[in-house]
């Protein structure tokens, strides 16, 4: 792999995005920060002092937390995003909501708040407690600099079903209908003239069926679309809206496949060599990137441990900084990142990055 560049710095968050912010070459330089902090008063990562998590009160945490998030404003772009990965910590019988107060905060310094996104941890293993729920998911903080941040939706679409009685399991190929044979024109002028000159007292009888509509638009009204798996008679309809004789005929869907939601469903995953320690998987910081980055761009992550987000960042030839207070940590991360860049990943580990959506993809 090329067009890849990247530099892993040993040191405290704060202090070493304080001096490279200072630098001209590194302000409004990065158009995606991607992070997950210690969280509160969840492990230790070493013996150093100054390590984030650590701090006597949530209050001190959120502040030291917030130094760091105003250091990084000023080397994102203007177009840039800030993705944080951040666990909530029970007290006294009572959740702190420390992903909310976080967000609240960082509005106070600017940025705009874009969605609170919930990873679902569909294999997350349940507690034998029986005053507190399982945690099954976990919160991601999206945030921007500017009010509109650069994304691209299309490398995240998905495809499934969304009529509550249909399987979610993709259908056979020979029943998926990809394209639009539509060269149908009279038939579609037709249906639409009928259409346009219909009055409100019209019968029902006398408008085209929902097969006759999906099949002048090109489309076989028993196959299913490739992003919903709806069947195509379903895209069509002939409801009237209100006394109106325009309503909407054959709706399909974006053949690239549908906006994903903001409910994200990623499994964690058991880490390669028992040396990772990631808060979150590849597959998820795939994501994240293809949607708010292009291939030459520059990412910044302050907390790397292992550095997930620098092999993604190289595999999908994004430039990555990435700071980590532990030596341990900046050597592992640079020889993963290095591997990345060398083709030496694990295929399994490969296709999780590269490949997001269904294999229905390449046949658009
Ligand atoms: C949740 S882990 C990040 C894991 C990471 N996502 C990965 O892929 O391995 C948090 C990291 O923050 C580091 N850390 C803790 N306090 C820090 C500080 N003050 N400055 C920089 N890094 C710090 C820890 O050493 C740890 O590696």
């Amino acid at each position: 792999m090329r067009n890849t560049d990247y530099n892993i710095l040993q040191g405290d968050a704060l202090h070493v995005l304080e001096k490279i912010s200072q630098s001209s070459k590194e302000k409004n330089k990065y158009r995606l920060i991607v992070t997950s902090p210690p969280y509160y008063k969840h492990r230790n990562y070493g013996e150093k002092n100054g390590e984030l998590g650590q701090e006597k009160t949530v209050e001190e945490y959120l502040n030291n937390l917030v130094d760091v998030f105003t250091q990084c404003k000023k080397l994102l772009t203007e177009d840039g995003s800030l993705f944080i990965v951040i666990g909530d910590k029970r007290q006294n019988h009572s959740k702190l909501m420390i992903p909310h107060r976080l967000a609240i905060k960082l509005t106070e310094i600017g940025y705009t708040f874009q969605e609170d996104i919930i990873w679902y941890k569909k294999n997350a293993i349940s507690t034998s407690s029986k005053i507190s729920l399982t945690s099954s998911y976990e919160l991601i903080l999206f945030l921007s600099k500017g009010k509109k941040p650069y994304l691209n939706m299309d490398p995240i679409r998905v495809q499934g079903n969304e009529v509550t009685s249909g399987s979610k399991e993709t259908p056979p190929l020979q029943k998926i209908q990809f394209k639009s044979m539509g060269k149908n024109i009279r038939a579609i002028e037709k249906i639409k003239n009928i259409i346009h000159n219909s009055l409100p007292e019209t019968s029902f009888d006398d408008l085209p069926t929902t097969n006759e509509i999906s099949w002048a638009y090109g489309y076989d009204p028993e196959k299913q679309c490739p992003t919903c798996y709806r069947k195509f008679k379903r895209h069509a309809t002939r409801k009237r809206i209100g006394g109106h004789t325009h309503y909407p005929i054959f709706a399909p869907c974006n053949p690239k496949g549908k906006n994903p939601g903001n409910v994200w469903e990623i499994s964690t995953k058991a880490h390669h060599g028992n040396e990772h320690f990631a808060m979150f998987p590849e597959d998820l910081i795939a994501k994240i990137v293809k949607f708010t980055t292009e291939e030459g761009d520059y990412i910044l992550d302050p907390f790397v441990g292992r550095g997930t987000s620098g092999i993604v960042s190289a595999c999908l030839k994004r430039k990555f900084t990435g700071i980590d207070l532990y030596y341990e940590n900046i050597v592992k991360t640079k020889r993963n990142v290095q591997n990345a860049i060398d083709s030496k990943l694990p295929q399994k580990i490969l296709n999780q990055i590269i490949t997001t959506k269904s294999n229905l993809k390449e046949f658009f």
